[in-house]
């Protein structure tokens, strides 16, 4: 496995070995799990060159935000990343990617009024713009996104498509622990007793997608139902429980297509997020 820290040496040899093969590209933060090496898998199973980045992106932390307790283990990363066979691993230092003076973002409009654009202002716009940067110095064929950052992914989907990029954007599915929750490179900041009440989040959305099939199409009365099970959990604090289309995000009040339930919840000072795509009994017939 190359590692590659300036975006400079990524450009040239990203240009070079586009020539010839299909280039696979998965961004992330670093502090990898289970959830990443899926993604990883994925984009191994769809192009002949996987890479991989790990840059902890300032610009998508708010400043009373975990940027700076972000966990990181560079070393492990690199280690595991090496044992999956991927052949470049991007490692940008800061002042690489936003060298002073740097002034330039992309806003992609329309993704602030729900879910964790609403709560976590500059948060999507942070995203969109390190994404436009790390595709146009990895060049890839393809990037693949995990369905847990859900938003982040239509995001995406929508700045390569209004921007012209000629990149695929693969959505891959959630991982889970045997609890059911969604692995996260946050989790490790969870207590024994708040790892333990996290795992209601799956419970909950498992029971309104249940409460959708069953015909129930208010969506107040699933939000109720499953506020009440996550706050009978001590630790947890919700941010927001929230049923979207699952297409454009928009809120939805009656159900009568597919939609998103979603939420972000405290679990003392950890803020974890999840999602379900629920599909109403009568949109099948
Ligand atoms: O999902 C993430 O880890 C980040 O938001 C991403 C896509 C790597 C951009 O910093």
């Amino acid at each position: 496995m190359k590692v590659i820290t300036t975006v400079k040496n990524m450009q040239i040899l990203s240009c070079e070995l586009r020539k010839e093969e299909k280039i696979g590209f998965v961004p992330t933060m670093g502090f990898l799990h289970k959830g990443h090496l899926s993604l990883i898998d994925r984009a191994r199973s769809l192009s002949e060159i996987v890479v991989v980045s790990i840059f902890v992106n300032p610009k998508q932390f708010g400043p009373s935000e975990d940027y700076l307790t972000y966990p990181r283990d560079f070393e492990r990363d690199k280690r595991l990343l090496k044992e999956r066979d991927v052949d470049i691993l991007f490692y940008p230092d800061i002042k690489d990617m936003y060298p002073t003076g740097y002034s330039t973002y992309v806003e992609v409009e329309g993704f602030d009024a729900t879910l964790c654009g609403a709560r976590r202002p500059g948060h999507m716009r942070g995203v969109a713009t390190v994404c436009m940067k790390l595709f146009n110095i990895v060049r890839p064929h393809l990037a693949v996104f995990g369905e847990k950052d859900y938003q982040q992914a239509i995001l995406i989907k929508r700045m390569v498509s209004d921007t012209n990029l000629d990149i695929e954007i693969v959505l891959s599915p959630t991982v889970r622990e045997g609890d059911g929750l969604a692995v996260s490179s946050r989790n490790i900041h969870l207590t024994d007793k708040e790892r333990k009440d996290a795992a209601v989040l799956y419970k909950s959305l498992l029971f309104g997608k249940n409460l959708v099939e069953e015909g129930e199409d208010n969506t107040d009365k699933i939000i109720k139902t499953m506020r009440k099970m996550i706050e009978g959990k001590r630790t947890a604090r919700i941010d927001y429980i929230e049923v979207v289309d699952s297409k454009n995000l928009k809120l939805v009040k009656t159900i009568n297509k597919p939609v998103l339930l979603a939420l972000a919840v405290y679990f003392g000072r950890t803020r974890l997020i999840d999602n379900i795509i629920a599909v109403p009994a009568r949109w099948n017939v």
